[in-house]
């Protein structure tokens, strides 16, 4: 077991940016962005213990509100996107898109040490130490809201608005399977294969891939058929590790290991999904 690093240590750390605090206070930490064009967003992110989850939410300069929720007991992630509509197009209405997939362990500083983060100077702007590459998910079933408490109890909630457009992978039902000890079958209860027709899938379903006669939305000339979209969503900045420092120990020449800040990501998702018409993907051309 590592010490846990006191409130005087966290005071005394000043060249920490960051530093952990054992004060527990509500814990919600507003952090200033510089993204890669170099506009300032501001991200809120913040933690739930009891429910081991942790939050994080900004809105991208093009208006669209992006919600990150990581259920770390279920290692559920979910990246919600309010989409607004484009006025020049008539579009008035915002749309919903939720995305579900497997959250690798230690990709994200646990809950309990986000909900111990401080900073010392909330004002300063901030740049992740490290871009990690994208990751690409091709997503193979719309989840049925009703049913997704197999995967988290906090999707329904989450994803209210995007009950038509709530998107899981098949190859991340086996990661689940696994970590909750349940059949691969109790997931496909609650999913519904795509593309093409909605149908409730059959096992034979299952192994099959995804129909490859739906177009990308980019080569789609036909406004009101279906095509698969594209949609990149980027979270500027996160605390994806901790670190540790050594400080002296109780004797002559021991040490002791502590926690003493944070290592902080960027990491971008490139998302393919099927909609019902090329109309709710016009940023993809
Ligand atoms: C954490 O979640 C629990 C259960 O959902 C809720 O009762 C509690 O208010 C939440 N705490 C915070 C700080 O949001
Ligand atoms: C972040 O939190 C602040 C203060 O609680 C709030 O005013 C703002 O709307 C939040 N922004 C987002 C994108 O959730
Ligand atoms: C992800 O998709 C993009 C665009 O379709 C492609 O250029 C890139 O090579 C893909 N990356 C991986 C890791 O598959």
């Amino acid at each position: 077991m590592l010490p846990r690093l006191n409130f005087s240590m966290c005071a005394y750390l000043v060249t920490v940016l960051i530093c952990l605090s054992s004060k527990l206070t509500s814990s919600q930490l507003i952090i200033n962005v510089k993204n890669q064009g170099g506009d300032v967003v501001q991200e809120n992110i913040s933690a739930n213990v009891t429910d081991d989850t942790v939050t994080l939410e900004f809105q991208r300069s093009d208006g669209t509100l992006v919600t990150q929720l990581i259920d770390f007991r279920n290692e559920v992630q979910v990246i919600k996107a309010l989409i607004l509509g484009e006025e020049e197009r008539g579009q008035s209405q915002y749309q919903v898109v939720c995305f579900l997939f497997h959250f690798p362990k230690d990709s994200f500083i646990s809950s309990d040490a986000m909900s111990k983060l401080r900073q010392k100077n909330p004002s300063a702007i901030r740049i992740p130490e490290q871009d990690l590459v994208r990751d690409n998910y091709t997503m193979d079933y719309h989840v049925s809201l009703q049913h997704s408490g197999v995967f988290s109890p906090h999707i329904a909630d989450l994803c209210a608005e995007a009950k038509e457009s709530t998107y899981v992978r098949h190859e991340d039902l086996t990661f689940w399977s696994i970590n909750q000890g349940i059949p691969v079958t109790t997931f496909l209860k609650a999913l519904i294969k795509l593309p093409r027709t909605k149908y409730r899938s059959t096992k034979k379903d299952v192994e099959d891939k995804p129909k490859a006669n739906v177009e990308t939305c980019t080569g789609s000339k036909v406004m009101w058929s279906p095509c698969y979209c594209h949609l990149e969503i980027c979270i500027g900045w996160y605390p994806c590790s901790l670190k540790y420092c050594k400080g002296k120990g109780q004797t002559k020449n021991s040490y002791v290991t502590y926690r003493c800040g944070i290592k902080t990501c960027r990491k971008c998702h490139l998302f393919t999904y099927y909609v019902e018409e090329k109309e709710q993907c016009m940023w993809d051309e």
